[in-house]
């Protein structure tokens, strides 16, 4: 016990300034105000406490299409990348394997999985990892994929939100993944209808695809939004999508095929960074792209 006579008076209370918790947008994450302190830490992992925004690189395809174009070898592909990401998402096989520990990197671990390229409807899926290995990998979030529309909707909700509880008891968030069904358009009224149903169910921010009007979606979801790449893109087309949705107000980028099919994944990781991190332009990210690129040549 600490020797109590003597001490200077306590007094600087500063009762004029509110407790930062209750004041507006004291920590950098939307909606992750009154969270508790190890899941901001997660979350400050994954989103820049200085520019609020995240750069993902999603190489999680393995898990439903088996060896793809560009990543038929993790081990060679991924590690060049890693330094220029905040955020390594993929399946716990990848990461053991073909991530150096050292990294240092916040980990998104995919943890739904159940289908394959080879249904015809990849909607149903089960919780493929046991919330005890996510802590032993030391992951800053778990991701999962809902189906909304889709047959397995009732299931891949469920997925969802036994992750977010499992996740809710050790501090760590949940990424909720909205997935295209095939019978799903890409429109703005479907993403404004999965983005919101996965915030409300308590995950902790989404993964979706752009579209038209993105700003009402990021607008109507109370919690950050990181978009997709999707199929693979001319590199100025890939940018021109990254540097609309982060006008928009999402938060970051989640992608995959556009950085590790391009024809320089590195330049295009870095590009990236640039538009989320830097505020570049789109032109002047493909610029830059250009030059990074022939300098690596
Ligand atoms: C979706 O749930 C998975 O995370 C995909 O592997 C990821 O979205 C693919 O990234 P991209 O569409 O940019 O190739």
């Amino acid at each position: 016990m600490a020797e109590q006579s003597g001490n200077i008076e306590s007094k600087n209370f500063t009762l004029e300034t509110p407790f930062a918790p209750y004041s507006t947008n004291s920590f950098h994450v939307k909606g992750a105000e009154n969270y508790d302190w190890g899941m901001k830490d997660r979350l400050s992992r994954i989103f820049s406490p200085k520019s609020g925004n995240t750069v993902m690189l999603a190489f999680d395809h393995g898990y439903i299409m088996g060896s793809t174009t560009g990543l038929e070898r993790l081990d060679i592909a991924i590690p060049p990348l890693i330094p220029e990401v905040d955020v390594l998402m993929a399946t716990r096989g990848a990461i053991r394997t073909c991530v150096p520990p050292s990294s240092n990197k916040a980990l998104a671990l995919r943890c739904s999985a159940g289908s394959s390229v080879l249904d015809d409807d990849m909607s149903h899926e089960n919780i493929a990892v046991d919330i005890e290995d996510a802590i032993r990998l030391n992951a800053s979030c778990l991701a999962i994929q809902t189906f909304i529309g889709s047959p397995g909707q009732a299931s891949s909700i469920k997925n969802l939100c036994d992750t977010i509880d499992a996740g809710n008891r050790f501090g760590i968030p949940t990424l909720g993944v909205v997935a295209v069904g095939k019978q799903m358009e890409r429109t703005t009224k479907f993403f404004l209808l999965a983005t919101r149903m996965l915030a409300e169910f308590g995950a902790h921010f989404i993964k979706t695809y752009y579209c038209e009007d993105f700003e009402r979606v990021v607008a109507a979801c109370p919690v950050p939004i990181v978009i997709a790449g999707g199929k693979k893109l001319p590199e100025k087309d890939a940018l021109e999508m990254a540097y609309n949705a982060i006008r928009c107000g999402a938060r970051g980028v989640d992608m995959g095929r556009n950085i590790f099919q391009s024809e320089c994944p590195l330049a295009m990781t870095k590009s990236i960074s640039k538009i989320v991190h830097e505020q570049y332009d789109a032109k002047t990210a493909y610029d830059y792209y250009l030059e990074t690129k022939i300098k690596r040549r």
